[in-house]
């Protein structure tokens, strides 16, 4: 890739800021709202049937299947190589996904594409490997591509050219990424780290996967943390009042799930299969919720936390759930929702800011429950130092302005806004309203 690859991205220019923060995020709201989704294949016979499916697609000299994955996930290729030789197919396996996706990591994937000719990708992993797939077919199929400039209402950049379907194995149980259509990519030319958001609708994968085995070894950190971010995806996705019904209907159904199977699989771990079972498809639906709305604040709060703190994602976006929510109530009611899922009965509070703020407390006391976080000052990995923390409020409030998620928020917010919103959320007691 040249170095016109790293300038800012499209969503970052302040003419684009301008006019949108004029029409108001309501306005784009009715230009974007389409409903995507894919084909799913839930329990045991997953890998079976699309190895079958992809064999007959394909005539017998373009079955070429790469398979997507990083350090650790590349064990889970033994299950998966006997269904595609079966069914004819060469295969190359490319495990060099790092955590968060580096944009220099995919050069080394491109040079395999280039040489290997996949005409499948499979990708098994978490968030990381399924976005680095993403990004690779970008730039597999259109090599002369300026990532940056991808615009989201650009949605076909010309791909299936080479590679006719993408796979998706997620092992874990909180990104989404299986059912989305965006890439969160890591532009490490900047000081600090930035991360990136692509957004082609095209990069959708054809297939998903959702067997238990492929999430059996989750570790009790990453059922947390995955598991809350699922939740902020649905909470954030809620509030933000894009969508339609049919989103609305599978975020509410993803964060019912949550609350009522997060907490048995994390006391009980995977052998709580029914628990197990119910998060993977929990996460799915919360991908498929905010991804046919839009995410809330929690996340542009959360991505530029995570990438400057260097916490995990997860626990970053559900840190800022409570927030995000809080935000939004000034300008929809949708939060009154949230309720009955997370037992606040409304005829206890005289007014709504106490109702309100009962909600915003027990989103933060089943992010403290799950083993989560509230406040930055609970975080123990890695620990963070009040004075560290106040030196950086002014990169991490410039970070969150200028992430993809603030142009979409459908209540204005500014570098201030989020300044304010990183001072409150060093307790965590009181938030921006
Ligand atoms: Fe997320």
């Amino acid at each position: 890739m040249s170095d016109e690859d790293f300038e800012v991205p499209w969503y970052e220019s302040p003419a684009l800021n301008d006019v949108v923060g004029l029409m108001g995020a309501r306005a784009m709201q009715g230009i974007m709202n389409t409903f995507s989704g894919n084909r799913i294949f839930g329990g045991k016979t997953g890998v079976t049937t699309v190895a079958i499916e992809l064999g007959k697609r394909l005539d017998e000299g373009e079955k070429r299947l790469l398979i997507i994955a990083d350090s650790f996930t590349k064990r889970f290729c033994e299950d998966v190589f006997p269904d595609f030789e079966d069914n004819g197919f060469e295969i190359k396996v490319w495990s060099g996904v790092e955590p968060e996706v580096p944009m220099y990591i995919l050069d080394d994937g491109l040079q395999i594409c280039n040489d290997f000719k996949p005409t499948v990708f499979l990708a098994v992993g978490g968030g990381s490997v399924l976005d680095a797939a993403k990004a690779l077919w970008i730039v597999y199929e259109q090599p002369g591509i300026n990532l940056m400039q991808i615009d989201i209402l650009d949605n076909a950049v010309g791909l299936r050219r080479k590679v006719k379907a993408l796979v998706a194995i997620p092992t874990t149980i909180g990104t989404g990424s299986e059912v989305t259509t965006a890439a969160i990519v890591t532009d490490t030319k900047r000081d600090p780290p930035k991360k990136i958001s692509l957004t082609v609708d095209e990069t959708l994968p054809d297939y998903v996967i959702l067997d238990t085995k492929f999430v059996k070894t989750l570790p009790p950190f990453l059922i947390m943390a995955t598991g809350l971010d699922a939740l902020a995806h649905s909470l954030g996705a809620i509030t933000s009042n894009w969508g339609s019904p049919l989103s609305d209907a599978i975020n509410m159904v993803a964060i019912e799930e949550v609350l009522r199977y997060l907490p048995r699989l994390v006391k009980y771990g995977t052998k709580d299969e029914e628990a197990l079972e119910h998060m993977q498809w929990a996460a799915l639906l919360a991908g498929m919720g905010f991804n046919n709305a839009m995410p809330g604040i929690e996340h542009s709060l959360g991505h530029s936390f995570g990438a400057i703190m260097h916490v995990h994602h997860g626990l970053s976006v559900g840190m800022f759930c409570a927030q995000s929510v809080a935000w939004q109530a000034k300008v929809t009611e949708k939060w009154r929702k949230l309720g009955p899922l997370f037992g606040v009965r409304e005829d206890k509070y005289s007014t709504r800011q106490e109702y309100l703020e009962a909600i915003v407390k027990a989103i933060q006391a089943f992010q403290r429950a799950m083993g989560g976080v509230a406040s930055v000052k609970e975080i123990t990995e890695p620990k963070i130092t009040k004075a560290d923390y106040q030196s950086k409020l002014e990169i991490l409030a410039r970070y969150s302005k200028e992430d993809a998620v603030t142009l979409t928020s459908y209540r204005p917010v500014g570098e201030i806004n989020y300044r304010r919103m990183f001072e409150a959320a060093w307790d965590g007691e009181k938030l921006v309203y």
